[in-house]
């Protein structure tokens, strides 16, 4: 396939950015995205130019670093994957693709396609964790029985990978959908009743503090979460949230 790529380009947070068009040749349709932009990028190596930064590290779909706006949609045009599970089988012959970074302004751009998340570090850092007695009297996990529906919405609200496509498709840049499923996997479980009050509270003045949007039910999160956390999530953080404040 023969495409004409449009990419932000922008050296640093200092600076303003601006859309730059390349073409490329002779990208197979069994290429992933990101094997598409290492081509693209060693062509720019081979040309003495600057090649485009992007994050990624397992591309296996299991760290959330890739994160890119691929025409419009966070993580592309396909349902449930992450970009690096994006395939160009996709994209049709003479396509022009338009790939920005993850806009937010709690997700400043590092360079390029590269946006610095910490913010969600900072968030997790503030309540996502049990704590756990570790000298040697800790009871046995299988000693606690839980519900199996719990234990199945507990999993799936685990999954999350904190990739932030959530925010990035947000109109408000809400990064509801992120911080409920981190509440939702201890909410659910045994394991996470004691600091419950303290996790959901404090993780909600750090989101707040970190200059996300607040979740206006649009939903767009959703769809573009590339494990499909449920918006469930969002209305479990509320509950626990109004518990805890009246608790508090
Ligand atoms: S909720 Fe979905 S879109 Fe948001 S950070 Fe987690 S995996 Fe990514
Ligand atoms: S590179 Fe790890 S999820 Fe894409």
């Amino acid at each position: 396939m023969d495409l004409t790529l449009k990419i932000w380009r922008q050296a640093s947070v200092d600076v303003d950015g601006k859309m730059v068009d390349y073409s490329i040749s002779d990208v197979s349709p069994d290429m992933s995205f990101l094997e598409m932009m290492d081509m693209h990028n060693e062509q720019l190596i081979n040309k003495g130019d600057d090649p485009v930064a992007f994050d990624h590290d397992c591309r296996e779909g299991i760290c959330g670093m890739c994160s890119m706006f691929i025409n419009g949609e966070a993580h592309g045009p396909d349902r449930l994957v992450t970009t690096c599970q994006l395939h160009m089988r996709k994209f049709k012959d003479g396509d022009t693709i338009v790939i920005e970074p993850f806009r937010a302004n709690a997700f400043p751009v590092i360079k390029d396609l590269a946006v610095d998340r910490s913010a969600f570090d900072r968030i997790q850092q503030a309540g996502g964790f049990v704590s756990v007695n570790t000298s040697g009297n800790t009871q046995d996990a299988n000693a606690i029985p839980i519900d199996k529906h719990n234990a199945d919405k507990a999993f799936d609200a685990a999954t999350c990978i904190g990739c932030g496509a959530c925010v990035a498709s947000c109109k408000n840049a809400s990064a509801m959908l992120f911080v409920s499923a981190k509440v939702s996997q201890y909410a659910l479980l045994p394991q996470g009743k004691v600091e419950a009050t303290d996790r959901v509270l404090n993780m909600v003045k750090q989101m707040d503090e970190e200059g996300f949007g607040n979740c206006t039910n649009t939903g767009a999160c959703e769809v573009e979460c590339p494990k499909g956390i449920s918006l469930e999530n969002i209305a479990r953080m509320n509950s626990e949230y109004l518990y805890a404040s009246l608790k508090g």
